[in-house]
This record gives C-alpha cells, structure tokens and sequence, in this order.
C-alpha cells in the first residue's frame, strides 16, 4: 500500500515536473540577486546559452603587450573586457586595461539624435484606417522579414494574419523590409508585391542581419505615425506562428501597464564575451556587465501603443546596438517601464500534435510556410 501510494506520489510529481522542463514551462529563477551573476539567457534564435564568462575569470590582465599573444588566451581575454565597463571607467577614468581603446568609441548610454533614421520607400497610410466604421483597430502585429521571403509572406497571408479581413478589421498586420544591397530585382518584386497588397512597409536601409534594429525600430516608428489608434502592438518574426484568434481574445485580460509581455528575461543577462561565440560583444559595442530586462524578438513580444509611442519617443537618444531585442528593452528601461514573462510564448517550435500546440501556445518560434498552413487549417475540438 505504502509502496502503491509511494509510486502515485512520484508519479504525480515527477510526471509533470518532466514535462514542465519539456515544455520549458519552467523558468530558471536567479536567487542570488545578484544582476551580474546570471549564467543563463537565450539567444534571440532560441538557443540556450549557459555561462557568461563573468564567474570564471576573475583574473587580473596584466599584460599590454599586444604582440604577446600566446598570453592572450581566452582568459584573459574575457577578464580584460570585463575591465572594460564603460561606468566603471568613467567613475575613475582608470583605463590602464587597453590603452588602444579610445572611450569615445565606446557605446554611450545617451546621445544627442543619433539613432539613424530611414526614409519610407513604400508604406500604406490608410492600412489601419477605419473609414469612420464601429470596428477598433485592437491588435497590429509587426512582422519583421526580408525582400526574398515572398513565399513565407503568402503564408501568413492565407493563415494567422487571414483574419485581419485584408486589414479592414480588429487585427491589423505589417511587414516590415529594408532593401536588398545588390539585387535589385528582389526589390523591384517586394515593392510590386507591397503595391499590391498593401501591407508591406519598405524603408530605405540594408535589409541585412546587423540592421534588424532598424527594422524593429522602422515598423515601431510608423506604427507611432500612422497606426497610433491601434490599442496594443505586437512584434514577431516571418517564421512566428501566432496565434491571433486566442492572442485577440486574451489580450485584455493581461491587463497591460506600462510593460513589454512575453518572452522576456526575469533577471538581467551579461552579453557574451566569448570572442568565438557568434553572439560576441564587445565591450565598445556594449561596456556594461549586463543587459537591460527585455523580451525576445523571436516569438516576439506584446505591448500597448502608449508603450510604443514612449519607446520611439525615446529612440533618437538612445544609440543603436544591434540586438533588436535588447535595444527595445534598453528604451523601455529609459522610460521606466517593465518587461513581464508571459505563458504562451516560446523560442522554440513545440514538437507536439497540433491541437496540443493551439490550447496551449499564443506564439512560439521557426514554423516553416508549410507548417503555418497545417496548423492554421487543423480543426480542434475545444
Ligand atoms: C585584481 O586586482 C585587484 C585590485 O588591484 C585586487 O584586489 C585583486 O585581488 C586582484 N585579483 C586577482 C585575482 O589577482
Ligand atoms: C610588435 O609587432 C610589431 C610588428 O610585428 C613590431 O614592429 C614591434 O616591434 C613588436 N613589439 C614588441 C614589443 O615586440
Ligand atoms: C590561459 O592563461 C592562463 C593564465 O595566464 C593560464 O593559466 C592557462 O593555462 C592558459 N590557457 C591556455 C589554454 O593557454
Ligand atoms: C587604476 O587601476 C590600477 C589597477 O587596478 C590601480 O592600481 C590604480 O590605483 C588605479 N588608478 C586610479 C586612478 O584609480
Ligand atoms: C584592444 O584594442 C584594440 C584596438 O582598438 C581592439 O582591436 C581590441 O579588440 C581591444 N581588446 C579588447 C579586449 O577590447
Ligand atoms: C469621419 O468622421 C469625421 C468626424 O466624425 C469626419 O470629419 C470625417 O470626414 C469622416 N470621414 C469619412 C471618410 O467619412
Ligand atoms: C478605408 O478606405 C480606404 C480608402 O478607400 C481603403 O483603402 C481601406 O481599405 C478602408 N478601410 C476599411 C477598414 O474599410
Ligand atoms: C545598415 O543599413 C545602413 C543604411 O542603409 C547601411 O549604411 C549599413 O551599412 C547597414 N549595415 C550593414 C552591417 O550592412
Ligand atoms: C521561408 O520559406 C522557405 C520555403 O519554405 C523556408 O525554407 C525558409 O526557412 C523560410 N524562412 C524563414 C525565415 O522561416
Ligand atoms: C567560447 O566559445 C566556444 C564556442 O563558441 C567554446 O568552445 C569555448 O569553450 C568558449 N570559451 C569559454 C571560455 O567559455
């Protein structure tokens, strides 16, 4: 008897506890308090990255000589960057560690206008228009994607954007491009596309990896300017499934302040400085010890229009850096505002049955075009 309920209990317990880690339902909690021990983040690709290089190497870097580079290992490499905290060299202007950085080439926490700034190649001003009509712009989603990736764009077409009703009802969608640097045929087709459609928002930068801030920050500025009667804004990704019909039901009822919800990071995360990693930053691109709180761009993330308004009111001061994600949360933290984890969103694709996925999941990461058309067109029971 004892033995059965023993068994039930581990059952109950363990079952559960399994899936949750699964599920990534679990949430790794920092107890420490600690801002700048935090082992833990995730990329904005997903991937889980663990150690951050700011507990193992505590060592002092003693040598300058940059021709000795035996000596300059991985360790003491890291350990030099740390030294490099942008704050801290301010505070005692002690900058013995790389004589060859000039502090003016550090990334400054504020500046004067120097965001750069874009202009429209193509936009449709009247996308979230309600012609005088009852019906309330309640949701626009902005969805980050490049010229090339028409195919991926008819699919969100025909799936989880289709209920916006081509844009004439509570959702409103946009796709947000910059231009391609050499091909100017895909240019040439994304604006006949966007001409077409109508929602498709073209701005005048390189549509390359290094600039989707300008593009998070582009589609965030013309929502400010031209969809401000939207309640909430939503930011996502080409390869985003979302799910609008419960996104659109459920969103009142977070109840949103002056806040980003979704997927975001509950204790602050030191950048990688791990010169191999392909998420490196260096310390003149970003000089503090840790990140601002910030919700990741894949699956993307949820907030109010008031919200947005402040983020690109604050923008021009606040100088680029590009992690679209981690600049977002660098202007929310300027405004004050908080970031809230968010049940529901998810850097990964969930490997479930579909129906499992739609009870459960409002967004959740890398669905191919064909997939999005499976899980839009499965049928499930309520
Ligand atoms: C590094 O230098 C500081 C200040 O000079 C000193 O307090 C600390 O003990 C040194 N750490 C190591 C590991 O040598
Ligand atoms: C460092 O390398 C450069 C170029 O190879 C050389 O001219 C210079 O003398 C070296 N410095 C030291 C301190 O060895
Ligand atoms: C890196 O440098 C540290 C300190 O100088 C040394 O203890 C360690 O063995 C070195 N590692 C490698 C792989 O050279
Ligand atoms: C600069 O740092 C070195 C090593 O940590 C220390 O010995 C020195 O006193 C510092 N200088 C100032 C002005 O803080
Ligand atoms: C030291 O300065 C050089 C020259 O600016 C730079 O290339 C190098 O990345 C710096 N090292 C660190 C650890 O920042
Ligand atoms: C919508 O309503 C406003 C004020 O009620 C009016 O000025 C405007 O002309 C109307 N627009 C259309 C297209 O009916
Ligand atoms: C409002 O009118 C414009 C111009 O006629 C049209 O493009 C748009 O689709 C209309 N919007 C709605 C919600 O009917
Ligand atoms: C980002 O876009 C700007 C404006 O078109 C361009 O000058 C810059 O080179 C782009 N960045 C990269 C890394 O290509
Ligand atoms: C766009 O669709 C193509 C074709 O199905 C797919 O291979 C690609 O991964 C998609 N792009 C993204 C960013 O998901
Ligand atoms: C740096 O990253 C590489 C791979 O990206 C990894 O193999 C290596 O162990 C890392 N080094 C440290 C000190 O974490």
């Amino acid at each position: 008897m004892l033995i059965r309920i023993y068994k039930i209990f581990i059952f109950v317990l363990c079952i559960p506890s399994t899936l949750f880690i699964l599920l990534e339902l679990y949430q790794p909690q920092d107890s420490s308090g600690q801002p700048e021990q935090l082992s833990v983040g995730f990329s904005r690709r997903g991937t889980f990255i663990t150690g951050n290089g700011i507990n193992e190497h505590k060592g002092n870097v003693t040598d300058n000589d940059e021709n000795n580079t035996q000596r300059k290992n991985q360790t003491t490499r890291e350990t030099s960057s740390i030294f490099l905290d942008y704050q801290q060299v301010l505070k005692s202007s002690n900058f013995s560690m790389n004589q060859s950085v000039y502090i003016s080439e550090v990334r400054p926490d504020k500046c004067d206008a120097c965001f750069p700034q874009s202009s429209y190649i193509y936009k449709n001003d009247n996308l979230c228009s309600t012609n005088n009509s009852t019906t309330q712009v309640k949701l626009l989603i902005i969805i980050t994607t490049a010229p090339h990736e028409m195919i991926n764009r008819t699919a969100l077409r025909k799936t989880w954007t289709s209920i916006s009703n081509k844009n004439t009802g509570e959702l409103r969608y946009v796709f947000v491009l910059g231009k391609h640097a050499k091909d100017q045929t895909r240019n040439t087709r994304a604006l006949k596309e966007a001409k077409k459609h109508g929602d498709i928002l073209i701005k005048d930068f390189m549509d390359v990896y290094e600039n989707l801030t300008l593009k998070t920050m582009s589609g965030l500025k013309w929502a400010s300017d031209f969809c401000s009667n939207a309640k909430y804004v939503m930011k996502t990704d080409i390869d985003i499934w979302v799910d609008t019909p419960k996104l659109l039901q459920l969103i009142d009822s977070f109840k949103i302040k002056n806040e980003i919800l979704g997927k975001c990071i509950q204790n602050r995360i030191s950048p990688i400085r791990n010169e191999t990693s392909k998420y490196y930053v260096s310390p003149v691109q970003y000089p503090h010890l840790t990140y601002p709180l910030y919700c990741t761009g894949g699956p993307g993330y949820v907030t109010t229009m008031e919200v947005v308004k402040g983020i690109v009111r604050v923008s021009p001061n606040i100088p680029f850096f590009f992690f679209e994600d981690v600049y977002v949360g660098l202007c929310n933290e300027a405004l004050g505002y908080k970031v809230r984890w968010m049940e529901g969103f998810k850097t990964f694709k969930v490997k479930l049955n579909v129906c499992w996925v739609k009870k459960r999941i409002i967004a959740c990461h890398r669905l191919s075009p064909r997939e999005m058309m499976k899980y839009w067109n499965t049928k499930c029971l309520k």
